[in-house]
């Protein structure tokens, strides 16, 4: 039975991922879930799979080396899954040094207590033993707006962000680990996700929670800032497949093919919401375009990303399954049977964020 080590697994996408192992897996293999449980950690995420004998959380910072060398001690690890990170470009403008210690300090310790764990007395690596670095498309920068540009694996990194700093210093030392030590891994870079459990900081979850409460609908600049929306179990599906049919010490980009702007993003979620609520619900006379709300843009802001996800589908076989159209109302059907874990994770200090981020907005 393969035992995983996967960080982060209280966040969005790392929730995302142990849920869709478990039904991809069942009892055969376990997973070890690390996660310190900062605001955007929730146990809630993972009710369903907390009873389960196959599962084991650990409260635990990865900066900790102490911790995770006792974790990788007292178990035989097979697989990491690294998804623990700082993950939110607003915040990383507004307090960068966290996520220097988190994502580059974090990864630095999980490299380090994954290769003492992994490494034979001659150098080389126990058999079977693998490494996932989960990253992000934003490595890469800023693409024109022109619809024929993509990232590539090959693209240079030029990141902008504070986070995407933080994020493409991780990969380096990954990749540093690879060169120098033959360390078995991997690296993903990743566009948008979104899904269920996503924290309302982020775009879409911000405007289907604003939107069904009548609140302000926030877009930064003109609205026409381009992402790559990938639903999140196609990213999950993406990960577990890199590392089994994926070439140790490559990096494999995901993306959706999806790519659209903000503001087209944002009409498509109040159409949908509209179509979904039900006649005399009282939240249909909430939501309104009138809502939209330009307001000044983020500092340093990428204008477009768009991957490229030509070698994952050659030499893997991943494509990503879920349409828009479809993902979209799959995560607002989550949120209208959600609203207690919409309720919990906007009080207390996302008030204080919130309001800190977008009163002079
Ligand atoms: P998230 O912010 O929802 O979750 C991050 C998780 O990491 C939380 O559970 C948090 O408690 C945990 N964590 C933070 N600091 C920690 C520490 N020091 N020790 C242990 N745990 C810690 O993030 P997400 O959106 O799920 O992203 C997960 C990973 O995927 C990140 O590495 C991110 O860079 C990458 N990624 C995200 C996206 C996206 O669209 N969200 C896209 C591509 C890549
Ligand atoms: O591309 C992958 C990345 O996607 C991940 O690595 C990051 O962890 C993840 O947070 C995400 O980063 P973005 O900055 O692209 O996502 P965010 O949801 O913050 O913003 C999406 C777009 O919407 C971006 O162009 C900024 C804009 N935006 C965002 C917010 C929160 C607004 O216009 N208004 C808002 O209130």
């Amino acid at each position: 039975m393969r035992t995983y080590l996967v960080t982060g697994g209280a966040g969005f996408i790392g929730s995302n991922y142990i849920h869709y192992m478990f039904k991809k897996y069942g009892d055969d293999i376990r997973i070890i879930n690390v996660d310190v449980l900062t605001y955007a950690g929730n146990l809630e995420n993972l009710k369903a799979v907390e009873n389960r004998d196959n599962y084991t959380f650990v409260r635990a910072d990865i900066c900790d080396k102490e911790a995770i060398a006792k974790i990788f001690a007292e178990n035989d690890i097979d697989r990491v899954v690294h998804f623990a990170a700082e993950s939110h470009v607003d915040r990383s403008i507004a307090n960068p040094e966290v996520f220097v210690q988190t994502n580059v300090l974090g990864t630095a310790v999980m490299l380090n207590c994954a290769k003492a764990a992994w490494e034979n007395a001659d150098g080389t690596f126990k058999e079977g033993k693998k490494f996932l670095h989960v990253s992000t498309d934003e490595v890469y920068g800023s693409l024109p707006d022109d619809e024929n540009a993509f990232f590539y694996e090959t693209t240079p990194y030029d990141p902008h962000s504070p986070y995407s700093a933080s994020k493409a210093s991780s990969d380096m030392l990954v990749k540093a680990y690879m060169d120098t030590y033959k360390f078995p891994a991997n690296i993903t870079n990743c566009s948008n996700n979104y899904g269920p459990y996503q924290f309302p900081e982020k775009f879409i979850p911000l405007m289907i929670n604003n939107a069904l409460n009548g609140k302000k609908l926030p877009v930064y600049g003109d609205g026409k800032n381009v992402r790559d929306w990938l639903y999140v179990e196609d990213h999950a599906k993406a990960i577990d497949m890199v590392q089994e049919q994926g070439k140790l010490f490559e990096t494999y980009n995901i993306g959706g093919h999806n790519e659209k702007q903000n503001i087209q993003i944002l009409n498509i979620i109040l159409d949908t919401l509209q179509e979904m609520l039900p006649e005399g619900d009282p939240r249909k006379e909430l939501v309104s375009k009138d809502l939209i709300t330009y307001v000044e843009d983020r500092k340093g802001h990428d204008r477009r990303y768009a991957i490229a996800p030509d070698k994952i589908k050659a030499e893997i076989g991943w494509e990503p399954e879920t349409m828009f159209k479809e993902g979209i109302r799959k995560t607002i059907q989550w949120y209208f049977e959600n609203e207690d874990w919409m309720k919990n994770a906007t009080s207390g200090d996302y008030q204080k964020y919130y309001e800190a981020m977008y009163s002079n907005k």
